[in-house]
């Protein structure tokens, strides 16, 4: 497809099913040295084959890694896998979850369980890579995944929403932070996607036919365009880009 990842060292969570296989698949055919694919399980939501052996087919190297990223230790163990092949490049911490039930009633311990998945994971992720890109002296990329739920709030999301605000605001903090040692951190929020957990959550399953009548395209997003969008933050070519949520959807936040 294009070699913007030339030789890169790709790590991505949740990557199993949805966004998530879409962005390691996506980094493959980018031209990615290897891909780590992780998640809590290695089989699709989607069904059909799995991501891990889509991207052997494409004849790059890969490895599947069970990491629940609510648990710092096995995060830790995950970037530590990629010295296998020099260490990350770019960290792609992806994995998140909604809730059945999730409105201004939402349940104290729903609203721990969803914040340990997208917000901890998320931060122990970065943490973990920007460690290991430190030590060996190579910075990188890391992309974490927000959500337009986290530029705009639903009153049907309360606890997903503040989460993925927070992804923006990590992003920030964190390119600030690590921006001095040439480690860029951007967030990325996608508008609409049509995965899995779209597809499941009935809330959000509910709603998205009015999201997608009010997006300017007209049309739900795709786990490939999400996938390109993190490919370019990925890559040498976003070289001077840091501290950014990219919005990808279809210009939904745009218009009133
Ligand atoms: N689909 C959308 O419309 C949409 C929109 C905005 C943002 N997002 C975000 O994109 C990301 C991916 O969403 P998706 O639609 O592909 O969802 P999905 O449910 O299809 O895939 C999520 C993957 O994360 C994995 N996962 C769940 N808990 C985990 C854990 N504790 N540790 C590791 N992996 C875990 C699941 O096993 C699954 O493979 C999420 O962060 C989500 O919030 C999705």
């Amino acid at each position: 497809m294009s070699d913007i990842l030339k030789g890169k060292v790709v790590i991505v969570t949740g990557a199993a099913s949805g966004i998530g296989r879409a962005i390691a698949i996506g980094a493959a055919q980018h031209g990615a040295a290897a891909v780590i694919v992780s998640d809590i399980t290695e089989t699709s939501n989607e069904g059909g084959t799995t991501t891990t052996s889509e991207i052997e087919a494409l004849g790059v190297a890969v490895r599947f890694h069970r990491t629940d990223v609510s648990k710092r230790s096995e995060v830790d163990a995950l970037i530590e896998s990629a010295s296998e092949f020099g260490g990350v490049d770019v960290m792609v911490c992806n994995a998140g979850i909604t809730l059945r039930s999730d409105g201004a009633d939402v349940g104290e311990d729903d609203f721990h369980r969803l914040m340990s998945v997208n917000l901890d994971g998320v931060l122990f992720g970065a943490q973990a890579a920007a460690r290991q890109m430190q030590a060996r002296g190579r910075p990188g990329s890391i992309v974490l995944m927000a959500s337009m739920g986290g530029i705009a709030g639903a009153g049907m999301t309360v606890a997903y929403s503040t989460s993925k605000g927070g992804v923006v605001l990590m992003a920030k903090a964190l390119a600030d932070a690590l921006g001095p040692q040439g480690i860029r951190i951007n967030a990325v929020a996608p508008g609409t996607i049509d995965t899995h957990l779209l597809r499941t959550n009935p809330a959000i399953a509910a709603a998205s036919e009015g999201f997608r009548k009010r997006t300017p395209l007209r049309r739900l997003g795709k786990p490939s365009e999400i996938a390109d969008a993190v490919a370019w933050l990925g890559s040498d070519m976003s070289s001077y880009v840091t501290g950014i949520a990219l919005l990808v959807d279809g210009g939904l936040l745009s218009v009133i």
